[in-house]
């Protein structure tokens, strides 16, 4: 089995949750599965250490991005920092509003979190609408931080986030597709 089928094999989908006709794949069985998550983890660590791709932060998107986001910055022996939902973060922050299916989200990144010029490894464990990532972007480039590559476990293309992404201008790594 390849690395895609087998990481796929581990992911749960839960009909109807959150709500109506939503198909939620949950990556907690993966997480779970020591053998699984090193191969997820070290699926990403080879290709961030290649020197054209190699970042000099890793910033994770609330909440499951934390999960890999701050083990890959580990390995790769660079610091990680957290985009946050609005009024969690304690210091002086940028933010950035995005629409949701329904209503709106806010995010926040810390205004030192990272510097100008810093190439930036943005991730998460999901691409939707693409809403999330596309606002992460934003609140790094208000920075002046450079987005090296966006990267998720899954995308679910029917939902356009991913094209929307890359039609934008940024290069993006994910490993399944549920479709
Ligand atoms: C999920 C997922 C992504 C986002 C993707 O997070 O983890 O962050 O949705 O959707 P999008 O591409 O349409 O923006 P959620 O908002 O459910 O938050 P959580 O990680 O705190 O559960
Ligand atoms: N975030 C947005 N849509 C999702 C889905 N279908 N499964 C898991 N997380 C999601």
């Amino acid at each position: 089995m390849d690395t895609s089928a087998y990481l796929r094999s581990h992911i749960r989908t839960v009909p109807d949750w959150p709500a109506p006709g939503v198909q939620f794949r949950d990556i907690t069985p993966l997480l779970q599965d020591p053998k699984v998550f090193r191969v997820l983890i070290d699926t990403f660590v080879h290709r961030y250490m290649d020197p054209a791709l190699r970042p000099d932060v890793v910033a994770g998107l609330d909440a499951r991005g934390f999960i890999i986001g701050s083990v890959l910055a580990y390995e790769l022996g660079v610091g990680f920092v957290p985009i946050r939902k609005k009024g969690k973060l304690p210091f002086t922050t940028v933010e950035e509003t995005y629409e949701l299916e329904y209503g709106s989200a806010t995010v926040e990144l810390h205004t030192d979190a990272v510097k100008a010029g810093d190439r930036v490894l943005l991730i998460d464990d999901l691409i939707a609408t693409g809403g999330t990532m596309m606002a992460g972007r934003k609140l790094l480039e208000k920075l002046g931080a450079q987005v090296v590559e966006g990267a998720a476990i899954v995308d679910l293309p029917e939902l356009g986030g991913s094209q929307r992404l890359t039609d934008s201008g940024l290069s993006l790594f994910t490993l399944v597709d549920f479709t």
